[in-house]
């Protein structure tokens, strides 16, 4: 680990770059480890030494492996130092983090920073803020970890017109439904362990009921779209009701179950375009590149006018990974502060509106226990009929007195197929409808 040294001359002649990292906590210690270990490799790339000017903890007296000349508990002090030139924001949350940060891009301070929570609630804010002092605001770790998927979408795609964005997007929920998938392991313990690896965040159930997906959907709509897209626009539903009879189901059909954000460009008859953005369980085959997603990865596919269709995949969470694309931010900002020039701004332009859920169109699987006999087929079939809903496959298995009926439906407005459902579920002749899953992957 390095110390302080004083704002001066680099042996190569560059004033160092000096970064108040705030957070020394799962990702917060890679980027220090690496900082130290990769200093000269780093200091070549950047074109100038990277140094931290001071680390901001909650408890510093919890952390004897950092040197103690560079800790605080005080992050709002560290932040405003003269001798700091970017802040590394790996804490978390949303306050008190705004606050710093906005101190830091007000005072012309680049910021580089994991926290999707604050970026899909207040990114606009922040890119003012950037934009008015002429600072840099990165953030590829706050999305996917590892893997470069936001720089694609800032710069690469840039001159493409995006349609499509969707795919697994948050490790610890992957992580658990993959293991409930192969293993038939219980729900609990599996969080617990992905806790344990430092996938989750501080409070887990942001992982499990879909809200830390939900602000990655948001931050990625917002981008591929050119539009504001928080995480309030976001439909979200997580997968604490994913059961492992849901999994087993669906493995009997050749299925399996994901979380997936999906982030679409949606175009009405008369043309005109809206955003729509969700995260919930996705029911999809196993011969579906997604369903091969396993552990905390995460895989996004991003579909373009002229690029076509484009996967990015890698470690979605976890400390190096996520480590990895903190420093790939922090050296882009550090070169530009050495060559000059400046990062990507925010992209808004478009302000396309937000579709809601319930004119999202989606499909559906819906499982049922029906009584066998006659005439109940065509009960179930009417009241898809009723609301416009079109069947594509159903299946029926005997057993006793019951029949499993499997009914899995064409395209048709979310809100149909919720109306269908609960119409369903108070028909005599249905005893149970065991599970009711969105499609995706297979034909319309
Ligand atoms: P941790 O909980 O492991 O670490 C949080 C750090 O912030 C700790 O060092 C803690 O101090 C410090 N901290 C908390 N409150 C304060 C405060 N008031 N003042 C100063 N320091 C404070 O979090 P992670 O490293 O897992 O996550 C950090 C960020 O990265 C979050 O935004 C998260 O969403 C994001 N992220 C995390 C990923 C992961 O896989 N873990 C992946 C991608 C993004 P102390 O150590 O003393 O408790
Ligand atoms: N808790 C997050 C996840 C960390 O499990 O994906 C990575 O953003």
């Amino acid at each position: 680990m390095s110390t302080v040294s004083p704002k001066g001359l680099s042996p190569a002649g560059r004033a160092p770059i000096r970064v108040a990292m705030l957070g020394c906590g799962t990702v917060g210690s890679e980027v220090a480890r690496l900082l130290t270990e990769q200093a000269g490799e780093l200091a070549a790339r950047a074109g100038a030494p990277v140094e931290l000017a001071g680390i901001a903890v909650r408890r510093p007296d919890k952390h004897p492996e950092l040197p103690a000349e560079l800790l605080t508990d005080d992050a709002a002090a560290l932040v405003a130092r003269d001798d700091v030139d970017v802040v590394v924001e790996l804490v978390g949350g949303i306050d008190p983090v705004r606050s710093w940060l906005l101190t830091a891009l007000n005072a012309g301070k680049s910021v580089v920073t994991a926290n999707k929570a604050l970026l899909a609630e207040h990114s606009a804010e922040l890119f003012e803020a950037a934009d008015a002092s002429g600072a840099d605001l990165y953030f590829e770790a706050a999305v996917a970890g590892a893997i470069p998927l936001l720089r694609p979408l800032r710069e690469s795609l840039a001159g493409d017109r995006i349609t499509r964005v969707m795919g697994i997007v948050n490790g610890t929920t992957n992580y658990i439904l993959s293991a409930m998938d192969a293993t038939g392991a219980g729900y609990a313990e599996t969080l617990d362990e992905a806790s344990r690896l430092g996938y989750a965040e501080a409070d887990p159930t942001a992982d499990v009921d879909g809200y830390d997906a939900a602000s990655k959907a948001a931050i990625l709509a917002s981008l591929a779209f050119h539009s504001r897209v928080t995480a309030k626009d976001v439909h979200r539903e997580g997968i604490a009701d994913v059961t492992a009879s849901d999994l087993a189901a669906a493995r009997t059909l050749g299925r399996t179950v994901k979380l997936l954000a999906i982030c679409e460009r949606v175009t009405a008859d008369d043309g005109t375009e809206s955003v729509s953005a969700r995260v919930h369980p996705v029911m999809i085959p196993r011969s579906h590149q997604l369903a091969g997603v396993g552990g905390a990865f995460n895989a996004v596919y991003v579909e373009a006018d002229a690029a076509g269709e484009l996967m990015f995949y890698g470690q979605g969470a976890g400390g190096a990974p996520t480590a990895s694309a903190v420093l790939g931010d922090l050296v882009a900002v550090a070169r530009n502060q050495v060559h000059g020039g400046r990062g990507p701004r925010e992209s808004a332009h478009a302000a396309l509106p937000v579709r809601p859920m319930g004119q999202t169109p989606t499909r559906y699987h819906v499982s049922l226990d029906v009584a066998d006999r006659a005439g109940v087929l065509a009960q179930v079939a009417q009241a898809f009929a009723a609301h416009g809903v079109s069947i594509a496959a159903v299946r029926q298995r005997d057993a006793n007195d019951t029949a499993s009926l499997v009914v899995v439906t064409h395209l048709a407005p979310d809100a149909a197929l919720q109306s269908t459902v609960d119409e369903i579920a108070k028909l005599d002749v249905v005893h149970e409808v065991v599970s009711v899953m969105r499609v995706e992957g297979e034909d319309a």
